[in-house]
């Protein structure tokens, strides 16, 4: 029995690890490499008010604009109000976040992205994500407590209430998981006192996304099966700017290119962003994704264009070098000319709902960073808060974890995972070919602009797949490529249902059919397991 099982080794579940005292025994799990997760990809930086011009007012002020009357201002609050010392954390745990001048002890530099009224965004260069999460890897490598497993998947939560055996009061208790160990090919029953769920968002819902393969929504899907309730699954962010070409997979142009001046170009090379937002280029991510999607549209454009330079060369190698290498690779020199630019999903802004100690609705599991929905991004996360999330929330449940110290673990016989019924898949193509229908409607049907009649479609065909999937899921033998293809199709359902579900235009939800946005409707769009047919 380990005290915490960490589902998930991006910078939200190694956080909760490292913040718990070297006597509990700590189990984190990653599905693949122990680095790779969106974590590992981030670019722009962590936001927090660390400039002498800034403030905790100004920080809050511009998460609730760009969250369109959604958030919730108290998750707001707390979460800023934590960002210095989340970055201040970084800094002690060995993160070299990129400093004014060449003297380490210089103060950071801050970089601009949209949304943003100040610099507040601490980064080491353009590629934040990859050392805050080698840094946080190598710090959880060095704690005896902690137990890093590799590609070993979680199939599902374990509960009191899927046992049987409800404690008192007919509550719900996690106690521990399933797991597929990938390289054995063998299923284990792992018990802990505390679960967490910190397994990243489900942008691989959609056919052109920013994230890394795993991106499946799989803590989502295993909370709500557990019991949990999800909300604002409607609100799924594109990031404006991915490099368009037909062999670069996954690659975003950070939007600091952007905050350091870089424009938005049409094939002609007219600067349309002004025409939409005063803000610009730095509008919200909303804004200005719709505004390159309906140019791309308005022009049967397959692509626009981001043009920073006019920088000086040696800036642009300074602050971008990543950026700068892989549009080198793909032919495109930016100090010399404008990078071909496509709006792709990015960021899940719902997901499992949890108080401020990230607990869920079942006891014993909690929920952070990118699978939590904790009110921080209400209808639009605003660049750079979600790595802050990560961190302030981790924390926040550790501290809960502590506070739980003393209380007695239930005493519950776990049945092993049953194969007897089932035998090896026949046809894997069943699995290939739901993933890609999935992602293809996806993005077809429940993307930028979206319709009544494009989501009912949308609906129609993922309950089919749904049925299929569970059919396929109860006779075959479980692989990871299922249980991912399972969890997809899940919340893909939950995302077409809270679609369909608000009957407004608001920050990431725009609907030709109600464009506009509705004061009464300024609230989250809760999906309840236990009343699964939320009405629409
Ligand atoms: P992740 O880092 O995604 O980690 C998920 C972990 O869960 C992985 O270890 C994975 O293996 C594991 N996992 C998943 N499912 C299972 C399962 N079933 N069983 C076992 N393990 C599982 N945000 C910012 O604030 N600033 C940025 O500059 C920024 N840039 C970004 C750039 C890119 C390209 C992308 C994709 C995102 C960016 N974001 C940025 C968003 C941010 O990186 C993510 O929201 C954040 O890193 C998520 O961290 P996480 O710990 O929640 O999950
Ligand atoms: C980026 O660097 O543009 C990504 C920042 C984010 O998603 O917060």
């Amino acid at each position: 029995m380990h005290d915490v099982l960490i589902i998930g080794s991006g910078a939200a579940g190694l956080s909760l690890a490292l913040s718990l005292p070297q006597d509990y025994r700590i189990l984190v799990l990653s599905k693949s490499d122990i680095h790779e997760g969106s974590t590992l990809y981030a670019q722009g930086g962590i936001s927090a008010v660390l400039g002498r011009h800034d403030s905790i007012e100004a920080h809050i002020s511009d998460t609730l604009n760009a969250g369109a009357g959604l958030c919730d201002p108290e998750a707001v609050r707390f979460t800023v109000e934590n960002g210095a010392a989340a970055v201040n954390w970084l800094l002690e745990s060995g993160v070299n976040f990129t400093r004014e001048t060449g003297d380490g002890l210089a103060p950071l530099h801050l970089t601009r992205e949209g949304g943003h009224s100040h610099r507040r965004i601490a980064h080491a260069a353009d590629a934040t994500g990859r050392e805050i999460e080698t840094t946080l890897v190598e710090q959880a490598r060095a704690r005896s407590n902690i137990t890093l497993l590799e590609n070993h998947i979680a199939i599902d939560l374990i509960t009191t209430r899927k046992l049987g055996q409800n404690q008192g009061h007919g509550s719900n208790r996690c106690v521990g998981a399933y797991i597929l160990d990938r390289n054995r090919n063998h299923i284990l029953t792992l018990r802990a006192r505390f679960t967490i769920l910190a397994t990243g968002g489900a942008s691989k819902a959609y056919l052109y996304t920013s994230n890394p393969d795993g991106a499946s929504g799989d803590g989502i899907a295993m909370a709500w099966r557990a019991g949990c309730r999800v909300a604002n699954m409607e609100f799924m962010q594109f990031h404006p700017t991915c490099l368009y070409h037909p062999h670069a997979k996954s690659s975003l142009i950070t939007e600091a290119v952007r905050g350091e001046g870089g424009h938005l170009l049409l094939p002609d090379g007219e600067r349309f962003m002004p025409r939409f937002d005063p803000r610009a280029e730095l509008a919200p991510r909303d804004i200005v994704a719709r505004a390159i999607d309906h140019e791309m549209k308005r022009l049967g454009a397959d692509c626009l264009y981001l043009d920073i330079s006019h920088k000086p060369r040696d800036f642009i190698l300074s602050h971008f070098p990543n950026v700068y290498a892989t549009c080198l690779e793909f032919g495109y020199d930016m100090t010399k000319e404008p990078i071909p630019v496509v709006p792709a999903a990015h960021y899940t802004c719902g997901g499992v709902m949890t108080n401020p100690q990230a607990q869920t609705d079942v006891d014993a599991l909690y929920c952070i960073g990118e699978t939590a929905y904790t009110g921080l991004h209400g209808a639009n996360r605003m660049a750079s808060n979600s790595l802050l999330e990560c961190i302030v929330y981790g924390k926040a449940a550790a501290e809960d974890i502590i506070r739980r110290r003393d209380e007695a673990a239930p005493v519950i016989s776990i049945p092993a995972w049953d194969e007897s019924r089932v035998t090896d898949s026949d046809e894997h193509v069943v699995i290939t070919h739901n993933w890609d229908e999935i992602r293809r409607f996806m993005w077809d049907y429940v993307g930028i602009v979206r319709t009544t009649k494009r989501l009912e479609r949308a609906h129609h065909r993922i309950e089919l797949l749904l049925r299929e999937i569970d059919d396929y899921y109860s006779n075959f033998r479980v692989s990871s490529d299922l249980v991912e293809l399972r969890n997809l199709s899940l919340v893909a359902w939950l995302i077409i249902r809270s679609a369909l579900a608000r009957k407004e235009s608001r920050g990431l939800h725009y609907t030709l059919d109600y464009p506009e946005p509705r004061p009464e409707l300024a609230k989250p769009t809760i999906i309840d397991p236990l009343s699964r047919y939320l009405p629409y």
